[in-house]
């Protein structure tokens, strides 16, 4: 499986936990040393996972079309890359480097702070964890959910009701 944006939050979480499944993973960020960071967290959790880094931007289509050769090259084929099943996720508001860095821009000295009455409208009343993500990627992945398709499944609390 090919994880873009792996180096870091939403991405990172779910190599964990996809690996942790038995899958292998091409993973892909633009940023080498979160790449690495992720390998090392992969395989503490799967020892047996193959996974194999790339550094690309995914704004390049040169840099797309090199990291899916790359990936058929090194395993043959990429699971689901043909698939029927088409799902995206919409995450409110996950805790992850982007968000701490949003609230440091917001309020640097009191971010923490910004954050609990950021998330105060929120029904759960919190941020949301790249762990929640992952398990929901990985729901969306498993033959439980072999009849969702073409969907959007929202993952932020309930807060998307409140509008
Ligand atoms: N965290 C949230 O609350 C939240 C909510 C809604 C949507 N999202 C979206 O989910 C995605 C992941 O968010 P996150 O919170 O894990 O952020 P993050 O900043 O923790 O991780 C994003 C990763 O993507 C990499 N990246 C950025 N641009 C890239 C590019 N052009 N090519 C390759 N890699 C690139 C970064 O280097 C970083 O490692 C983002 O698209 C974000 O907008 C996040």
């Amino acid at each position: 499986m090919i994880i873009t944006g792996a180096g870091s939050g939403l991405g990172q979480a779910t190599a964990e936990r996809l690996a942790a499944e038995g899958a292998n993973l091409v993973l892909v960020d633009m940023n080498a040393e979160g790449l690495e960071a992720t390998k090392k967290l992969v395989t503490t959790a799967a020892p047996e996972a193959r996974v194999e880094l790339i550094t690309a931007d995914v704004t390049r289509p040169e840099d797309v079309e090199n990291y899916v050769q790359a990936t058929v090259k090194t395993f043959g084929s990429i699971d689901g890359f043909f698939g029927i099943r088409i799902n995206a996720i919409a995450p409110g508001a996950i805790m992850t480097a982007m968000v701490e860095n949003s609230l440091k821009q917001m309020d640097p000295d009191n971010w923490e702070a910004a954050g609990e009455q950021f998330v105060s409208v929120n029904p759960m009343k919190r941020f949301g964890k790249p762990e929640e993500v992952a398990g929901l990627v990985s729901f969306l992945l498993s033959e439980d959910a072999g009849f969702i398709n073409g969907t959007v499944v929202p993952i932020g609390g309930g807060q998307h009701a409140m509008y």
